[in-house]
Parts: structure tokens; sequence; C-alpha cells
């Protein structure tokens, strides 16, 4: 297959492109500062030549938006934002104007799209979208409020001969340096990770390979169409997830930190404390009703996979 991959140099990017490129497919990246042949040069919010790389691709799976691992000032929230959208329109412009267009658009989306909760899972059908929730900072909404504009823009574009998927993805791990279970590793091994402000909250995370293998199965299944959740189908509290890691690593401390030290600890990494305060309890509804089954549907062996092959790496 011929696939394009706006926003294709970050991390979920590359765990894609390495995985496609290895199965024979011809892959392209869209990016705004390419290296190297395949790697072509578009400014995620306006037409351009690269427009022509989707005439004729079969798959285009949009990535592109400013990186969520920020202090959430009203510029970088809204830099998030514009990223996302202006990615979003300009690529469904490219599409309607493609002569032979893509079957699918995969356009992500995220898993924060659900409300903080704690009571139950959310999955596609009954899950609830948040941004009414109480008791959460007021900019919390904004996120929320991100991902439903980021949907929406994917929503309105005019590409009938298309099918749109919208991917509300949880944290993808992969042993990759740099991503979010390369961050968290180093806080376990250093001794710091413990439970946050008590840990109760949830997290929800789909292991690399899954992640790959939930794209193509969404690619090959032409009856689908719409949200899906990407996630694995066992959410575990902050608490337990952490415990998880940390014995993986083999590492008997974990300090605990509360809300006040975790906003310290956010601020020194230039991160935002909604990562790891927002409880995020999300399942795979649609895909797992699909007939789609995880290789890696629980953390504990997961978290093991994950370090063995850090460890190697
Ligand atoms: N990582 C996860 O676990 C996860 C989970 C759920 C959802 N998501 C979402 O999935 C997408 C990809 O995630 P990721 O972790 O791969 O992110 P990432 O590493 O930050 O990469 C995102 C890519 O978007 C491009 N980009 C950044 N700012 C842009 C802008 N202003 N205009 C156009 N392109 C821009 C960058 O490409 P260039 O700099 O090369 O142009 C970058 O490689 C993001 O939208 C993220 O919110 C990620």
């Amino acid at each position: 297959m011929k696939i394009v991959i706006p926003g294709g140099t970050g991390q979920v990017g590359t765990i894609l492109d390495r995985a496609l490129t290895a199965e024979g497919h011809d892959v392209v990246l869209l990016t705004r500062s390419p290296r190297g042949g395949r790697q072509v040069h578009w400014d995620g919010r306006t037409l351009g030549d690269w427009a022509e790389r989707i005439d004729g691709s079969d798959v285009v799976v949009n990535l592109a938006g400013r990186s969520v691992s920020c202090r959430y000032t009203p510029p970088n929230l809204e830099a998030m934002m514009r990223s996302r959208v202006d990615s979003t329109r300009v690529v469904g412009e490219a599409i309607a104007r493609a002569t032979r267009p893509p079957a699918v658009w995969l356009q992500m989306s995220t898993a924060t799209i659900y409300a903080h909760r704690f009571d139950a899972a959310n999955d596609e059908h009954d899950g609830l979208i948040g941004g009414d929730e109480r008791g959460v900072p007021g900019y919390w909404a904004y996120s929320i409020e991100i991902a439903r504009t980021w949907e929406a823009a994917q929503e309105q574009a005019a590409t009938p001969r298309t099918r749109k998927l919208a991917l509300r993805s949880a944290m993808v791990m992969s042993p990759d340096r740099g991503g979010v279970f390369d961050v968290l590793s180093r806080l376990a091994r250093l001794g710091l990770g413990g439970p946050v402000a008590g840990g109760r909250q949830y997290v929800s995370w789909i292991h690399e390979h899954d992640f790959v293998r939930a794209v193509r199965f969404l690619i090959d299944r032409d009856d689908l169409a719409g949200a899906v959740n990407l996630a694995a189908p066992e959410p575990l509290p902050h608490r337990e997830f952490m415990r998880e890691l940390r014995s993986a690593w083999r590492m008997p401390v974990g300090l605990p930190a509360t809300r006040w030290m975790a906003e310290v600890g956010a601020f020194a990494m230039r991160s935002d404390t909604e990562l790891l305060l927002k409880s995020r309890r999300v399942t795979p509804g649609r895909l797992t009703d699909a007939g789609f089954t995880f290789h890696h549907p629980r953390w504990q062996a997961a978290a093991v996979d994950l370090t063995a092959r850090r460890r190697r790496a």
C-alpha cells in the first residue's frame, strides 16, 4: 500500500513507519523539516505540492499536532488546538481535491476526550465525553475542547469517497527513547515512581504492537468508520500501574508524591500535571466488538516485555 503519514516524524509516527515499512509498504512522511527521501515538506496549514502524495495513495494517517508534553499556558494550548485543527482541515482539503483519493483516512484523536472518572470505563457507546466534571482544574476542559474540535474538523471534511476513522488513542507504550514509557521508566528507576496524589486515577495505555495491529485492522475492515478507542482492555489505577512498572525494572522503592510535589516536578520537566492526575478509564469497545484481540492486554506482562526490550536496546 501507499501510505502517507502527516506528522509522522514523532513518537507514534516512528512506531507506525517502522512497522509498515518493514511489511513492505511504501510510506511517505509529511513534515515541516524533511530529512531523507521519504520525508516531504508541508507546513501543516496550507495546500502545497505535498498534496500530490495524497492523490493516488491508499491510506492517510494524520498524526500532526504540537506536543502535549508542555506547560498548559494559553499560548501553548492555542498552539495545541491550531496545529491539530489546521492540519486536519488541510489534509481533508487535499483528500477532497484528489482525483484518486485514499480509501481510508485515519485521523489521530485522543482518549483524553473522555471524562475524568473512576466509577466506570468509557467506551465509544456509553462513555462520557468530558468537559463538565466538577472538582477538576478549569483548564482541563480545554484539552477536551481541543479533542472535540479536532474530531469535528475531520467530520466536516467533504471526502465522500474516503472512509474516515478517528483514533481515540491512549498512551502508546514503546521502548523508544523520549517516549512516554521512557519518561515513566526513568522516574521508576530513580526510585521516584510511586503513586502521585494517592494514585487512584486510572491510566489507559496501549502496547506499540497492538497499536500497529489495530491500525492495520481498521485499514482492512471497510465496515468500520467514526471514532474508535485504541486502549488495552484493562486500564488500571496509577498506583498499580507504577507498581508493575517498578517491579518490571526490579526497583523496590517508589517514593509517593503529593499533588503539590507533582506540580513542582511537572514544572521542572516543562510538562503538565493533567497528564498525571486526570483519570483516564478508557476501554476498546468497538475494536473488541469487531473481533480484534490484544496481544498485550495486561500491563504487568506488557511492562515486562517493554523493559526487557529496553534493556536489550
Ligand atoms: N504518543 C501518544 O501516546 C499519543 C496518545 C494519544 C494521542 N496522541 C496524539 O497523536 C499524535 C502523535 O503523537 P506523538 O506522540 O507522535 O507526537 P509527537 O512526537 O509530538 O509528534 C507529533 C508530530 O506533529 C508534528 N507537528 C508538531 N507541531 C506541528 C505543527 N504546529 N504543525 C504541523 N505539524 C506539527 C511534528 O512533526 P514535524 O516537526 O516533523 O513537522 C511531530 O513529529 C499527536 O497529535 C498526539 O496528541 C499521542
